[in-house]
């Protein structure tokens, strides 16, 4: 049965959808069976996954409102080695169609629950807000992995964010996780960048993960050709670093499933 993370912070440009597409490859790369789902109407994840999103026939959008099935939706990244169900701009009707539906916070997860036992990880990028489409990936999501940059703002951005996450769970999904937070554009060399990981790693100790991504030009070069890092130059930092991430995921992962049935 997959674990569903839904990648999210309510701030733009701070790596969701760099980490969802690197991430995404590099659990592919470890054998895992992965979905990346993108519901964000940008569409970035599903250009930078080499699917062109003006040339879509069904997305995500079509999908949520019942108007297309599954594997209507559905496509193949080839360089990515995972499954994506993508997204355009039609999505930004997504929130007032939805809210004229019954279930509207859940029709993502309803959508999702005749595929879940196909995959190992399904990996949902979310928009850069706290609207209804966030909401129905906290609904369908177990975890939620937050990017974000060691700026002195990001930890005030971080509180709302936990507290809303916090909020929908207790309504939506009691179950709902923060599974990790995530330094991205990390410059170990700007001295705030060490007062605001320490600071993290003091609120949120485990649940901060040791991978950290450097600020890498390979990671933003990669997506205007369709590929993650790890295809468009695997040596590059960018590559390796979310391969460490997903290592450690996985590692998390089967440490979670041991405690579990122990
Ligand atoms: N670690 C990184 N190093 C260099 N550039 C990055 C890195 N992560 C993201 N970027 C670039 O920063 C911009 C914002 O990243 P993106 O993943 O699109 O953020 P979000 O999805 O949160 O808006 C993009 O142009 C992306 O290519
Ligand atoms: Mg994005």
């Amino acid at each position: 049965m997959a674990k569903v993370f839904a990648i999210a912070n309510q701030k733009g440009g701070v790596g969701k959808t760099t980490t969802c597409i690197n991430l995404a490859a590099s659990l592919v790369a470890t054998k895992r069976r992965v979905l990346l789902i993108d519901l964000d109407p940008q569409g970035n994840a599903t250009m930078g996954s080499g699917i062109d999103k003006h040339g879509l026939e069904h997305s995500i959008y079509d999908l949520l409102i019942g108007e297309c099935d599954l594997s209507e939706a559905m496509q193949f990244s080839e360089h990515g080695g995972y499954q994506l169900l993508p997204a355009n701009r039609d999505l930004t009707a997504a929130e007032v169609a939805l809210l004229e539906m019954s279930m509207k916070e859940s029709r993502l997860r309803s959508a999702l629950a005749p595929i879940r036992e196909n995959y190992d990880f399904i990996l949902i990028d979310c928009p850069p807000s706290l609207n209804m489409l966030t909401i129905n990936a906290l609904v369908a999501a177990d975890g939620v992995i937050i990017p974000m940059q060691c700026e002195y703002y990001a930890l005030e951005g971080l509180s709302d964010l936990v507290n809303s996450i916090q909020r929908i769970g207790a309504l939506l999904n009691p179950n709902l996780q923060i599974e990790g937070l995530l330094r991205t554009m990390y410059d170990p060399r700007i001295s705030l960048t060490n007062d605001v990981s320490a600071q993290l790693k003091e609120h949120f100790g485990d649940k901060l993960y040791d991978a950290v991504i450097p600020r890498n030009v390979r990671l933003a070069e990669a997506p205007s050709f369709g590929m993650p890092a790890l295809v468009y130059d695997k040596q590059s930092r960018g590559a390796i670093a979310y391969l460490a991430l997903a290592g450690e995921l996985v590692r998390r992962q089967r440490a979670a499933a041991k405690t579990a049935t122990a």
